[in-house]
């Protein structure tokens, strides 16, 4: 038997990330990189490549945001997580949240403005499209220019391999390391050969007989 609940915002898990954006003069304080963390952002289009963040109005970033109409969406791996509750608590119109947390912004190769997180294990470079304004969020739907991807992350044959990553992801105001591989896109109908070759071996029980 399921209870009601009342309406809420209850997909889970979802993605966390680090935003990271700045104005058209980043040498002035209001201005200077800066990065938010959002949980409500997502993949809406493949072709062209496209996704959103909704922010609210009253963030910091959203004004940057509006301003150079470029953010820059970094994927948040274990190591970044206390930065990116960090970045989640505090705002960037009273310190420098880069300073302060040790990141580096560097220039994004296909922004002007928009810087990328050196330390993020990937970033991808959005131009704003489109401000959907839904309520208490703006959601900014922008399309993929560019996906920059830490080089220890690719393979000998040049395949990204997110899981060397240990992303992190959020669930219900709790943040957690992606670990178990259940299974790859369409395992449920694979050959035996593809299961054989792509699944993960299972662990067998040390036994303790001598
Ligand atoms: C896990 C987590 C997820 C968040 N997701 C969002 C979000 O999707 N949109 C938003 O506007 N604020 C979100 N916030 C709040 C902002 O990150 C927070 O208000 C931040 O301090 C704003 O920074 P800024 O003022 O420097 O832009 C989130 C905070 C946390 C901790």
């Amino acid at each position: 038997m399921k209870i009601e609940m009342p309406p809420s915002t209850m997909l889970n898990p979802v993605p966390v990330v680090m935003v990271s954006c700045a104005g058209k003069e980043p040498m002035k304080i209001g201005k200077r990189p800066n990065i938010i963390t959002c949980a409500w952002a997502g993949t809406v289009n493949s072709e062209p490549p496209m996704v959103s963040v909704s922010i609210r109005k009253s963030r910091h970033s959203h004004d940057l945001i509006c301003e150079t109409q470029e953010f820059v969406i970094n994927l948040v791996s274990e190591e970044l997580a206390k930065a990116c509750d960090y970045c989640g608590v505090r705002s960037g119109a009273n310190e420098d949240k880069f300073d302060k947390l040790d990141l580096h912004a560097v220039p994004s190769p296909h922004l002007e403005f928009a810087p990328m997180i050196e330390e993020a294990p990937l970033s991808i470079s959005c131009k704003l499209k489109d401000i959907l304004e839904l309520g208490s969020h703006d959601m900014f739907l922008a399309e993929v220019v560019g996906v920059s991807v830490d080089e220890k992350l690719l393979n000998n044959k040049g395949k990204i391999c997110l899981e060397k990553a240990h992303l992190v992801t959020y669930c219900h105001g709790d943040y957690y390391s992606i670990g178990k591989v259940l299974g790859f896109f369409g395992y449920s109908v694979a050959s035996k050969e593809a299961l054989r070759r792509r699944m993960p071996p299972k662990k067998t029980k040390k036994s303790n007989k001598k």
